[in-house]
Order: structure tokens, then sequence, then C-alpha cells
């Protein structure tokens, strides 16, 4: 057995684990510990810049340090942070900002992180397995393939929570023993959408155990992939999956990207609103299904611009035939084929949402434009500095960052970046 050591915490990293020095000088991360606590601790694992290290023992708890929520806390991966105070961590969040944009020597006033309640993520794509007669369904174990069975999760709205242990039952009608698939779940108004992903195309047995599935549950739909690339096959309909985006109700391809919690989608809204209030012409950037573009609408002419063919499809057909709903959308590779200085001429304001490696070919062309206000939606700080340099470079000013808390319990940092630029141009 390796032998242990004691430390003190002094600081959380950016990936959500405790920060302490071994008496070597060995830089070591503690999962499940805040600054403070003072831990017996087993060094394991190399990790870039130090090693991660196991608590052993809790030898005096941090100020900080909390109960956690839920009972499968530390063993199932989807949370990593129930241990520390909620004003802790909001206050963490926006110092990893803060510190985000200082690497890229960039300095604004960053408000305090927006919170969202729990139980009420409306997406969850949970693992499921089947060992001869058990099915363990629930969520990844940290950094292993391993299922961790959840009967009940405080981060999940009621719709999806109540599927929890029916979807068990359902599994084992659908999985051989040693088999997995995963269920993706996403809430709408017509009931729960769910996508089974599973490399085995559903036999006419799976179908009939989905549609009687979907009929016990009042499922607006269940569809099929192979794997998280796949498009989805309809397995079965009963109500249009639809999401209501600035008052307009837009049916969602199976599998869209939705924004996870509506609390932070609407604080998300909120800030982007305000910002591009004065815009009248506004282009929407990595549009998804809308969840800017409708809201935009309300006060703007929007060109709604995605690379997912289905989503800007259910975009034009949400809009069309809506009196007072100026919306016009276009499928486009923003990364290949960003919109250029004379195409961003046509706008007051650019709102975009890249996906997590962010939107470096689209900053470098709207640092080229005249484009007044630019408000950038990020859920990694990282690109979204990268970014904010290029556009800072460009002449833009970053006037504030507003860090949202989107991923309740997790380390992961939502965020709206404005910027705005004063040109001659009219
Ligand atoms: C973070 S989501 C945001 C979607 C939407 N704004 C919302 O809030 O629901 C990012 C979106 O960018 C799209 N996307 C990813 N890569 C893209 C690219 N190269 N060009 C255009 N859109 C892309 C994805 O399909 C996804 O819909």
């Amino acid at each position: 057995m390796t032998d242990t050591i004691e430390v003190t915490i002094d600081a959380v990293g950016a990936r959500g684990d405790g920060l302490a020095r071994a008496p070597d000088g060995t830089a070591l991360f503690v999962p499940f510990t805040v600054p403070g606590d003072r831990v017996r601790v087993r060094s394991g694992q190399a990790r870039a810049g130090g090693a991660v290290a196991e608590v052993v023992e809790l030898l005096a708890a941090g100020s900080e340090r909390v109960a956690a929520r839920c009972a499968h806390y530390a063993d199932c991966g989807g949370c990593s942070l129930q241990h520390w105070s909620d004003a802790a961590v909001l206050e963490w969040k926006r110092g990893e900002v803060r510190a985000a944009l200082a690497h890229r020597a960039l300095e604004t006033a960053v408000a305090p992180t927006l919170a969202t309640p729990p139980g009420e993520r409306r997406r969850a794509r949970l693992a499921v397995r089947r060992d001869g007669d058990a099915i363990a369904l629930g969520f990844r174990a940290r950094a292993s393939r391993r299922v961790v069975p959840v009967g009940r999760c405080p981060v999940l709205a009621p719709g999806l929570q109540m599927l929890l242990v029916p979807l068990r039952e359902f599994a084992s009608a659908m999985l051989r023993s040693d088999e997995e698939a995963q269920f993706e779940l996403t809430q709408t108004e017509g009931g729960v959408d769910l996508v089974i992903e599973r490399a085995r195309r559903p036999g006419a047995d799976v179908v009939s155990a989905a549609a009687a599935f979907a009929r016990a549950h009042r499922l607006a739909r269940v569809s099929w992939r192979a794997d998280s690339a796949g498009d989805a096959d309809l397995v079965v309909r009963q109500a249009a999956a639809e999401v209501v985006f600035g008052g307009v109700p837009v049916e969602i391809p199976a599998g869209a990207f939705i924004q996870a919690s509506p609390a932070a989608e609407a604080a998300l809204v909120g800030e982007v609103r305000a910002a591009t209030a004065k815009a009248r012409r506004v282009a929407d950037l990595f549009a998804g299904c809308g969840a800017f573009t409708f809201p935009l609408a309300l006060h703007a002419r929007v060109h709604a611009v995605e690379s997912n063919a289905a989503a800007v499809a259910a975009i034009a057909a949400a809009a069309s035939g809506r009196s007072g709903v100026s919306v016009t959308a276009e499928v486009r590779d923003l990364e290949r084929r960003p919109l250029m200085a004379d195409e961003l001429a046509k706008y007051d304001a650019v709102v975009l949402d890249p996906p997590r490696p962010g939107a470096r070919a689209q900053a470098e062309a709207l640092a080229k434009s005249a484009v007044r206000t630019v408000a950038y939606v990020s859920c990694d700080m990282g690109t979204f500095a990268r970014d904010a340099r290029l556009l800072v470079d460009g002449g833009y000013v970053l006037q504030r960052v507003v860090p949202v808390d989107q991923f309740l319990w997790s380390a992961h940092v939502e965020l709206v970046g404005v910027f705005t630029k004063e040109t001659r141009r009219r």
C-alpha cells in the first residue's frame, strides 16, 4: 500500500478539484475537497502539472464544506461540487472566468454568477447496462465507463426524474446481457422526447415495447440512433416534441441541442436581449433550434445560421406564417464559412453561441467588421477568452461578462460576454 501524507487544501482548480502541495513540492489535485480542508491523502495517477490524490481521511473540514444533497454523490460522476457551499461555488466560477480572461490579458467587469435552481435539468443522457438480469441505469462514474445506478437525482426536472425507475424495466426488454445503451431524454411541451442510442437497430419487439412505454408514460416521441454522431430514426411519435422560444413553439429534431436548464436559458436570453435591445437587424450564429432567435425576433429582424440542417428546418417551420415574426434561417458551417465583413455589414448586432471549441474563424471575421454589438454566449471560458482577444484586437471593447451556473454542482461555467465597437459606418 502506498504511503499517505497530510496536506491542507489551498484552493480549488479549474476542474473543481482541491489543490494542495505535497511536502516534496508536488502539486496535488484532490477531488471532493474545499479550501481549508486538512486531509490525509494517497497520491495516485500523474496529471499534467502534478498528481491526483485520493482522500483517505478528512482530518478537519474547511469552513465552506457542506453535506452533499444526493445519496449517490462521489460515486456518480454527474456532480463534483456538492460538498462545497453554493455561495462559494458561484464565487469560484466567477473567479475562474476572471482568470481565463486575465490569461488573455483581458480586463472587464465580471458580474456575480447567476444561480439556477436544482430539480430543473430538462436534458439528460443516462447510461444503461445489463449484466444477467441486473440492470444498472444512471450516470457514468467519474473518469470511468462504469454505470452508477441512480434512483433519484436532485438535478433532474420532475418529468425526467419520474422516468428513472420505469426506464430500467424498459431497458430489460431491450438489452441482452453484457449490452449497454444510452437514453437521451429531453423534456418538451408534448412530453419527454427519448432517443435510444444502441448499436443494434431495434427489432419489432423493441418497437412494440417502446410504443407501450411511450403510451404509459406519455412520451412525445421515441427515436433510435446507432451512436451519438448518427441521425436519429423515428420509432414512435405520440405528440409534437415542442419547446417554446420567445413565445414560438418549435418542434425540435430528435437529439437536438437545447439549453439544459430553462432558468439558465432565461438568464442567457435576458442578457443577450438587453445587450441587443437597440438592434433592428440581428444575426444569430450557432442558432440551434432558435433559443435566441425567437426572443430576439420580439424586437428585431433575425437571421439564424446553424450547421445542423434539421435544426434550421425546425426554425424555418416554426417561423413560417407567423405574423410579426421576421426570421430567416440558413444552413452553414461557420468554422469553414464564417459570415464575412460584407455580409456582417447588414447587422446591428451579432449573437453567437458556439460549441466548446469556440468560434475562431467567425471571431476573426467579426474583428474586421463594423458590427456594433456582439453578444457571445459560451460554455467554455478558455475558447471564449481566445475569441474575445481576437475581437478586442479588432477594436471591440469587452463591456461585461456574466457567468451563469447552468450545470449545477459541476465545474462547468456558461457565460455571456458583451462587446461593442464604435464605428463611423452610419
Ligand atoms: C451551444 S449550441 C447553441 C445552440 C443555440 N444557440 C441554443 O442556445 O440552443 C451550439 C450550436 O452550434 C452548432 N454548430 C456546431 N458547429 C457548428 C459550425 N461549425 N457551424 C455552425 N453551427 C455549428 C451546433 O449544431 C449547435 O446547435
